[in-house]
């Protein structure tokens, strides 16, 4: 894979094409598509004229493989090839992105969908990838340039103005009555947070960042992704022949607006729902022991929200000025350090790691969002079950690599930490990650 700067065709003429960054050409990069247990073996050649890498989002690799720049290995020169090899150990549904300046160079366009097929797939009539994406883009269609500002970092990261589905603003996706689709959602976005509204149909949600969940109507009948989650549905197309069914992202209150049409044909395809079985089989993850794990806390505080974050940072700032971290008040106040985990804020990526885990044991981690914002948190290397929100048991205990913390929300996760050495832990809004809000695990 090559990723150079390229033409995007992201909203329909008379605008004209949008320059962006590219893999092979493309917004996204291509599908790569394995199957489970199968080895991927990838030559990545930088063509920017800056330093790169890529990192397999939720894909449990070896640590030299997770590309993320001088913690897993040297960054990617321009004009240099980096390849990476390692076995697609779980199926899902995962992507891949930059870990060098992700906050621009993901926000460019440099993404694409890695899907791991089941040995046996459920039965559907046709699987369709929605790789989800949101750009600040000016009248001209082109990206805006103002990445990093410190108004985005402290606030709720890039929102952007135009929403693409796998690269381009979409209308319609034809479907059929009777049809049965298996939807592999992606969200691609720095910062936007979707809450799909699929209205008269009934989605089943059947995987979570690529790993099984018991098959479930979501939450409050709103499929929600922050950034870097996916969500796998089956979909049954209830609707009338010739009848069309609008997807409605309702995340932000007041802010509601039309992703795309459903657009039934005129033929049906059947004329009930199909009964084929629906749940995935199990990946091969270790269960956590909870009983006997460890337990950790983790606190997330920073970012602005007016006079009460003042007061509750100057802990968090007072802290981080001791051990001589983070960009202290000068730093904050040009909007580069402003997030803190354990009260330190993160600058680039060489880091003593925040936590060491002793491998192959279980361990419990208690987060706690002390902020005023929503926090889509990941940690690299591992998936971990969510087992508690704000002290009440999920009903799910999904696994999870990238779980969203709503404002003052305290989560628990569990795992074992099996996979050794040092991995990322950050929020997925790439604006917050640069602002500090990252951090670095050890399994040793
Ligand atoms: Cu999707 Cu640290 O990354
Ligand atoms: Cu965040």
């Amino acid at each position: 894979m090559r990723a150079a700067p390229g033409l995007a065709r992201l909203v329909p003429k008379p605008y004209g094409e949008t320059p962006a960054w590219c893999y092979n050409g493309a917004v996204p990069g291509p599908e790569i598509r394995v199957r489970q247990g199968e080895r991927l073996r990838i030559a990545v050649e930088n063509g920017l004229a800056e330093e790169t890498t890529i990192h397999w989002h939720g894909v449990r690799v070896p640590n030299a493989m997770d590309g993320v720049p001088h913690l897993n290995q040297p960054p990617i020169a321009p004009g240099g090839t980096f390849i990476y090899e390692f076995d697609a150990v779980d199926a899902g549904t995962f992507w891949y992105h930059p870990h060098q300046r992700s906050f621009e160079q993901v926000g460019r366009g440099l993404y694409g969908p890695l899907i791991v097929e089941e040995p046996e797939p459920p039965q559907v009539d046709r699987e369709v990838v929605w790789v989800l994406d949101d750009w600040r883009l000016t009248r001209a269609a082109e990206i805006s340039d103002d990445f990093g500002n410190g108004h985005d970092i402290s606030h709720n990261g890039r929102i952007g103005n135009t929403v693409t589905i796998n690269g381009h603003v979409q209308n319609t996706l034809p479907v059929r009555s009777g049809e049965r689709i298996r939807l592999r959602l992606i969200n691609a976005a720095n910062a936007r947070i979707f809450g799909l509204d699929f209205q008269d149909l009934k989605p089943t949600v059947i995987a979570l960042d690529g790993q099984p969940v018991i098959p479930h109507a979501p939450a409050d009948g709103l499929v929600a992704l922050g950034p870097a989650m996916r969500v796998d549905l089956i979909l049954d197309m209830t609707g009338k022949p010739g009848s069309r069914v609008q997807v409605v992202d309702r995340f932000y209150r007041g802010l509601e607006y039309r992703l795309v049409d459903l657009a039934y044909d005129e033929t049906p395809l059947r004329d009930s729902t199909p009964d084929w079985p629906i749940a995935l089989p199990a990946n091969p993850i270790p269960e956590p022991d909870l009983a006997g794990a460890n337990r950790h806390e983790v606190i997330f505080n920073g970012g602005m929200m007016g006079g009460i974050v003042m007061a509750e940072m100057g802990g968090s700032m007072g802290e981080s000025r001791r051990n001589g971290m983070g960009g202290g008040m000068m730093g904050m106040m040009h909007g580069q350090s402003i997030w803190f985990i354990n009260g330190k804020a993160a600058e680039g990526h060489v880091l003593d790691p925040m936590l060491t885990l002793e491998r192959n044991r279980s361990h419990v981690i208690v987060m706690t969002n002390a902020t005023a914002w929503h926090h889509p948190i990941h940690l690299h290397g591992h998936s971990f079950r969510v087992i508690s929100r704000n002290g009440a048991p999920t009903p799910h205990r999904e696994w999870q690599d990238t779980v969203l913390m709503a404002p003052r929300e305290k989560v628990e996760i569990a795992f074992v930490a099996d996979n050794s050495g040092d991995w990322m832990f950050h929020c997925h809004i790439l604006e917050h990650q640069a602002g500090g809000m990252m951090g670095v695990i050890r399994v040793a």
